[in-house]
């Protein structure tokens, strides 16, 4: 069963028991905490509000601990309060009228003010009590991001929909709040698709029509490139990307980032294989490093790229330094480092160390992924598995007792007795010790 599904058959329980919901969704160290944050709204005679994406992942039953609080007061003199009173740190965003209280866990809690009251007409008073909550809503993306819930004391869980988010989550709907939407902020339409594909909904035929129109005038050549980097980044962060990508083709997006861009069928397979190495490697038992699966998925679409093009590309949507070097490693090794990989004739396993252990894990995985041949994927498996894995006993200070002076040479040596236990040469630690005086009793003979 989709979300929709089970959301629709859940829709009454829902609605009246959003206080209930949450203490099934959320741990109990956190309902106690939005409890706490009602209580103290109370005392200081302000209203406040979980709002946002957090709210819709609640109605849904998913769990999204990236609590928004919207405070219809002055956030940060209560944020200072709750921070004293929980004793947790804060930090003060003043420039946004913001701040956020890390509580346990490293668990971060946004509280911002409600944006200003609509005055109704000139000179007149605000409109009735949701009236700065309302106009704080009434800005954001889409209805199912545009509902709020009630955190005071007499309501807390009351849910605060004004635009219809609820029903449109329970037909599955992605809406825009108002026409202007993706003019004012033409990265919506990648969060549009992100949501349709994340929880299997559709967008909705007005809404779809704003986001052609916005495409056809080429609306993203008036956002900054960093911000469409982070859009792709999220969407390359999503369980099944491939959805949303699809969806992004469709509506003709990927020139945004590069004309070469497309999603073929090799595309579609080179993503299948980068999932596949990805389970592999987590299939691993031993303890290993945390791989970023998105920049494998990235590399994979930058593939039609040459490395120029590819360079260009990562200074334009300024990727940060690491994400570049690995980028750009994959580029430039890929072909050379597969065909040699590929080779029938024997290598040793010192050799494919040679060329993969200077990578990182994801370039190392793309290769897997990337290469068809069975005997690449193989050496490449062999090599995380085993020879990567190989540690030498003897030390630099095994050298000094030796006789030797440290020195360039000390590196040299070690690594030489490394690429012989990699190649099975080696066994013990008395097999290096002896080894290594050999190789010192040549060099004397050399010398000599
Ligand atoms: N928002 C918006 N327009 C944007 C980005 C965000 O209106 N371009 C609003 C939405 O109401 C959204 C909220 O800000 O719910 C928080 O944004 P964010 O944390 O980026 O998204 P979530 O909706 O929480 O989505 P996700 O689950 O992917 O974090």
């Amino acid at each position: 069963m989709d979300l929709v599904t089970t959301h629709k058959s859940a829709r009454r329980e829902l609605v009246s028991n959003l206080s209930k919901k949450m203490a099934s969704v959320f741990p109990r160290s956190i309902m106690g905490l939005l409890r706490h944050i009602g209580r103290l709204a109370n005392r200081y005679g302000y209203s406040a509000f979980v709002v946002g994406g957090p709210v819709r992942d609640l109605i849904l039953g998913v769990r999204n601990l990236d609590l928004d609080i919207v405070i219809e007061g002055d956030a940060i003199a209560f944020g200072r309060r709750l921070s004293e009173e929980l004793k947790v740190s804060l930090i003060v965003h003043r420039r946004f009228g913001t701040a956020t209280i890390i509580a346990k866990d490293k668990l971060k809690i946004d509280l911002a003010t409600a944006r200003k009251e609509i005055y109704e007409a000139p000179g007149a008073l605000p409109t009735v009590e949701f009236s700065s909550l309302k106009n704080d809503l009434i800005r954001r993306d889409f209805t199912i991001n545009a509902m709020a819930v009630s955190l005071n004391k007499e309501s807390f869980g009351q849910l605060v929909d004004f635009f219809g988010g609820e029903s449109d989550l329970f037909a599955g709907r992605i809406r825009v709040m108002h026409n202007g939407s993706f003019i004012d902020d033409p990265t919506r339409i990648f969060r549009a698709i992100r949501f349709e594909q994340r929880f299997g909904f559709a967008i909705d035929r007005h809404t779809e029509k704003l986001i052609l129109n916005a495409i056809e005038e080429d609306m993203f050549d008036h956002v900054e490139p960093q911000r469409i980097r982070d859009e792709i980044i999220s969407i390359l962060k999503e369980k099944e990307p491939i959805r949303a990508l699809r969806r992004m083709a469709e509506l003709d997006e990927f020139k945004f980032l590069h004309p070469k861009i497309r999603l073929d069928q090799k595309m579609n397979k080179f993503y299948s294989a980068i999932d596949e190495a990805c389970l592999w490697y987590e299939s691993l038992t031993f303890k290993k490093r945390p791989i970023e699966k998105w920049l494998m998925y990235l590399m994979a679409n930058l593939e039609p790229l040459s490395y120029k093009e590819t360079v260009d590309l990562c200074s334009k949507f300024v990727f940060k330094r690491g994400e570049r070097l690995r980028i750009l490693s994959y580029k430039k090794c890929a072909r050379k480092a597969i065909g040699l990989l590929s080779v029938k004739k024997k290598i040793r396993p010192s050799r494919i160390y040679s060329i993969l252990s200077p990578l990182s894990y994801e370039v190392i995985l793309s290769l897997m992924a990337r290469s068809n041949s069975g005997l690449a994927g193989t050496r490449i498996k062999d090599f995380l598995e085993r020879h990567n894995r190989v540690r030498i006993g003897i030390r630099g200070w095994t050298l000094k007792r030796l006789g030797l002076k440290p020195g360039p040479d000390f590196k040299k040596i070690l690594g030489k007795v490394l690429y012989k236990k990699i190649d099975g040469a080696l066994k013990t630690k008395s097999d290096e010790l002896e080894y290594v005086k050999g190789l010192i009793r040549k060099r004397c003979m050399e010398i000599a």
